[in-house]
């Protein structure tokens, strides 16, 4: 395994202050300083990005997907929107694990669907930061 790459969409860079009920108080970095930590103990390379806009997921999940290397992904809203991520999983065949840090099917009912998921080899959802840990626990497990 090159490395695992993190991706991470729109508004998560609000982590910590945004609705800190629904998204807990850990920060982006925090989420990104455990998932370095656990990383660098299996002597994997992180790379942790997050975006605002769609195409910037759309080419590095291609980018993922052409190197080889597994993708933890969230989306953020544009789970519940966007073609063009599942396009981009399905055309560049990269093994992405779907996470939230909410459960989005206890929540309101458009974000019950997901574009993503008919994509992604898995989906973890509802644990806070936990959530991300879970899919990196996957892919030191199984791939
Ligand atoms: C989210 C859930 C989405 O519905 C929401 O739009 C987000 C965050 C989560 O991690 O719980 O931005 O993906």
């Amino acid at each position: 395994m090159t490395a695992i790459h993190v991706l991470n969409g729109p508004n998560l860079n609000l982590l910590g202050k945004r609705e800190p009920a629904i998204y807990g108080s850990a920060s982006l970095d925090d989420i990104r300083d455990l998932l370095q930590a656990r990383c660098a103990a299996r002597g994997v390379t992180l790379v942790f990005r997050q975006s605002n806009h769609e195409g910037d997921l759309v080419s590095w999940i291609q980018e993922a997907g052409q190197a080889k290397a597994p993708v933890i992904l969230n989306a953020g809203a544009l789970t519940h929107t966007s073609i063009a991520l599942y396009d981009a999983i399905k055309g560049s065949e990269a093994s992405v694990i779907e996470v939230h840090l909410s459960n989005v099917h206890a929540r309101e009912s458009f974000r019950h669907h997901s574009y993503i998921s008919p994509a992604a080899r898995g989906v973890i959802a509802g644990f806070g930061p936990t959530s991300y840990l879970l899919a990196l626990d996957a892919i030191f497990e199984k791939l």
